[in-house]
């Protein structure tokens, strides 16, 4: 009786050993999506502007688009107005990855790269679309991956539009109109330059302190794209509002290497996804936004506009040429050729 029930244990050990075998060796479906699936994570998305601009919008879309393909296991927080991060401490919480997506405005990248003086080269682009084919080219994503060495990935440019020019001191229609004004700028020698050849002292304010630098009168007015102008109501603290499309507002989408090299096939997948996403509408959305907020300006608000006539913005296109010529070089000529036929 011993005897058979020995044989009976060792039969059952046997069929149990060979079952849990099998389960290690050939994973059910389940454990086959948990090894390759999606990584559960947080993403944190962080700028300074407010929520009605291309920028925003660009960034709800990446997290739409995110946290559906993800069924969630991958939640997106936005942090716009400069509510996490602002231009001082952005790109250094960038490469610690303690934020993992940045788009600040291109010429703030002047300290790691040369080329990012682009937006603020005058009368460089005709357009968004001139900008876009000019960054989505090969001098463009050349100047782009030029962060690597930060441990940043400059994953494509997201636009806003031309700049125009507010300030508290009086009408400009001529170069001369800007001597003596003080202007904040977004920094870099090309735009200290550039003001300084018109006459103007230049100091370069983060975003989010602008608007009570301009009520202070700690500087006399600023450059901007209209989205930017609106919402934040700069219109309150500026009396004049020159149309005059100097130069342009272009962003920069960065992530790190730290976060985009952690990321497997499908959670990289995924947010690739969300990326493209955002650029589509970030780039559909720029002109219009930029329309709207022109229109809310001239209604809502009593700042006087004055548009610079063909004429006037050539005076400024041959004032400024030496300025041109000179940042052509600094850049590199055919980096500068190859916007030049966008
Ligand atoms: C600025 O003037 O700093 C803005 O261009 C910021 C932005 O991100 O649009």
């Amino acid at each position: 009786m011993l005897r058979v029930k020995s044989i009976f244990v060792l039969c059952l050990l046997i069929i149990v050993g060979t079952l849990l075998s099998g389960c290690q060796s050939h994973p059910t479906h389940a454990d086959a999506t948990q090894v390759n699936g999606v990584q559960a994570m947080t993403i944190k998305i962080s700028h300074v502007v407010a929520e009605n601009t291309p920028k925003h919008k660009g960034a709800l879309k990446m997290k739409e688009v995110i946290e559906e393909q993800s069924n969630r296991k991958i939640r997106v927080e936005i942090f716009p107005n400069s509510s996490l991060f602002g231009d001082k401490d952005e790109y250094q919480n960038l490469i610690a990855n303690n934020v993992q997506f940045i788009m600040p405005e291109m010429t703030k990248l002047v300290g790691s790269e040369v080329g990012f003086n682009i937006p603020g080269m005058p009368f460089l682009f005709e357009n968004d679309e001139a900008a876009e084919n000019f960054w989505d080219g090969p001098k463009g994503k050349e100047v782009l991956a030029r962060l690597q060495k930060d441990k940043v990935l400059g994953l494509t440019m997201w636009p806003n539009g031309a700049k125009h020019v507010t300030n508290n001191n009086h009408t400009i229609s001529s170069p001369s109109d800007f001597a003596g004004l003080k202007v904040r700028t977004t920094g870099g020698q090309l735009l200290e330059e550039l003001y300084k050849s018109l006459g103007a002292g230049s100091s370069s304010i983060p975003f989010g302190e602008l608007y009570t630098a301009l009520q202070q009168g700690t500087v006399d007015g600023q450059d901007n794209p209209y989205s930017n102008i609106e919402s934040k109501k700069f219109a309150e603290v500026q009396e004049y509002l020159t149309i005059i499309g100097m130069n342009r507002v272009d962003y920069a989408l960065l992530t790190n290497t730290t976060f985009w090299d952690g990321l497997n096939d499908e959670s990289k997948r995924i947010v690739q996804a969300g990326i493209d996403a955002g650029t589509e509408i970030a780039r559909d959305s720029a002109e219009k936004l930029n329309d709207e907020a022109y229109v809310k300006i001239q209604n809502e608000s009593d700042i006087e506009i004055n548009e610079l006539t063909d004429e006037e913005i050539e005076a400024f296109k041959e004032h400024l040429q030496p300025v041109y010529d000179k940042w052509k070089e600094i850049i590199g000529e055919d980096i500068i050729e190859d916007a030049e036929k966008r």
